[in-house]
C-alpha cells in the first residue's frame, strides 16, 4: 500500500484516445484567440482578508477545458483559495491541490464540500509544492496549472499607486497582504530566488506527469522598487531548465477588472499599469 492519494485519472468520456481535451470545435477556436478576458462570479473568493489573490473560476474553468478529459487528474502545486478545485468539480475533473497554509488548505476544502458530489473527487493537501511527488503516484496527471506567489510583490506595505485620488486610501492601504513569512514560501523570495525555488519544484514534480501533459502557469510582471521584474521570464527559464518544453503565451486582459485607474509617471516617465494584464504560460512535458 502506497502512501499516495488514492484518487482515479481514468477517462470518463469516450473521446479518441489521441484528443487532446473533450473540448468542442467553436470553444478550441475561441481560445484559438491568444488573449483571453474573465469575469468573476459569486463563488469566486473576492474578499482580500481571505485571501489576497485569486484568480477567477472562469480561468480555471477554461485552461482544464482545453487541455483535459472529463475524468482526468489536474493538480494545483498553489492552489490557495482552493478555485482550481471548485473548477476542476464542475468540469468533472479530478483534483489535488496544495499549499503551505492550512487555512487556505481548509478554505479549498470546504469550497468543494459546498459542491454537489458527482463522479469526481477534488482534494486539497498541506504540504510545500516541492513534496508533490510524494503525494501523487508516477505517471497520473494530466494537467497542472496554477498562479504561484509573484515572488515577494505582495511582501510589502501596499501603496495603492494605480487607484485614483481617495481611493487609494482604501482598507488595504499600507498593509502587507504575503501569505506568509515561512521561509518555504515562495512569496517571501526575490525574483532569483524564486527562479530557483521554481526550477527546484518543478524538476521533483517530473515524475507525476503523463506524457504530453500541459503545465500552465499564470503570472505577471512586477515593479518592485521602481524597477522592471519580469517575472514571466524567470518563470520560463525555471521550467525550460528542469525539462519542460515552451509552448505557448496566453494573455489574460484585465481591462474589464481594473476601473477608475490613477495617473502615474505622467509626463515625464513612461509606465504601463501592470494590472492590465497577466500572462497564461503553457508548457507541455514529454516524457517518452
Ligand atoms: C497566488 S496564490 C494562489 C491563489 C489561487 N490561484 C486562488 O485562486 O486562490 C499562491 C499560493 O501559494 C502558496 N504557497 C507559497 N509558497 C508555497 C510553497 N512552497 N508550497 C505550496 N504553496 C505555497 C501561498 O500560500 C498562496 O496561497
Amino acid at each position: 500500500m502506497s502512501d499516495f492519494i488514492q484518487i482515479e485519472n481514468s477517462r470518463l468520456c469516450d473521446c479518441h484516445k489521441g484528443y487532446l481535451s473533450c473540448i468542442e470545435a467553436r470553444n478550441w477556436m475561441k481560445n484559438q484567440i491568444g488573449v483571453w478576458e474573465f469575469m468573476y462570479e459569486p463563488r469566486d473568493v473576492r474578499d482580500k482578508n481571505i485571501h489576497p489573490a485569486v484568480f477567477p473560476i472562469s480561468m480555471a474553468k477554461r485552461v482544464i477545458e482545453q487541455f483535459s478529459h472529463k475524468g482526468e487528474l489536474v493538480i494545483d502545486p498553489f492552489v490557495g483559495s482552493g478555485t482550481t478545485l471548485v473548477a476542476a468539480h464542475d468540469l468533472e475533473r479530478n483534483a489535488v491541490g496544495f499549499d503551505l497554509k492550512q487555512e487556505y488548505v481548509n478554505l479549498a476544502n470546504s469550497r468543494v464540500a459546498s459542491e454537489v458530489s458527482n463522479r469526481s473527487k477534488q482534494i486539497a493537501v498541506c504540504t510545500d509544492a516541492r513534496d508533490i511527488s510524494n503525494y501523487i503516484a508516477p505517471n497520473t496527471v494530466k494537467l497542472s496549472f496554477t498562479s504561484p506567489p509573484y515572488a515577494n510583490i505582495l511582501n510589502r506595505q501596499r501603496k495603492n499607486k494605480s487607484r485614483r485620488g481617495d481611493l487609494r486610501y482604501n482598507e488595504q492601504f499600507g498593509k502587507i497582504e504575503q501569505y506568509s513569512q515561512d521561509s518555504r514560501d515562495l512569496g517571501t523570495r526575490d525574483a532569483d530566488d524564486f527562479e530557483n525555488a521554481i526550477y527546484e519544484i518543478y524538476l521533483a514534480m517530473k515524475p507525476i506527469f503523463q506524457d504530453k501533459a500541459h503545465i500552465i502557469i499564470n503570472i505577471t510582471d512586477a515593479w518592485i522598487d521602481g524597477k522592471r521584474v519580469p517575472l514571466h521570464i524567470n518563470i520560463i527559464n525555471a521550467l525550460k531548465k528542469a525539462g519542460y518544453e515552451f509552448r505557448n503565451t496566453i494573455i489574460w486582459d484585465r481591462r474589464n477588472l481594473v476601473n477608475r485607474i490613477g495617473i502615474f509617471g505622467w509626463p515625464s516617465s513612461y509606465i504601463t499599469m501592470g494590472t492590465t494584464f497577466e500572462y497564461i504560460l503553457d508548457f507541455t512535458l514529454s516524457t517518452k
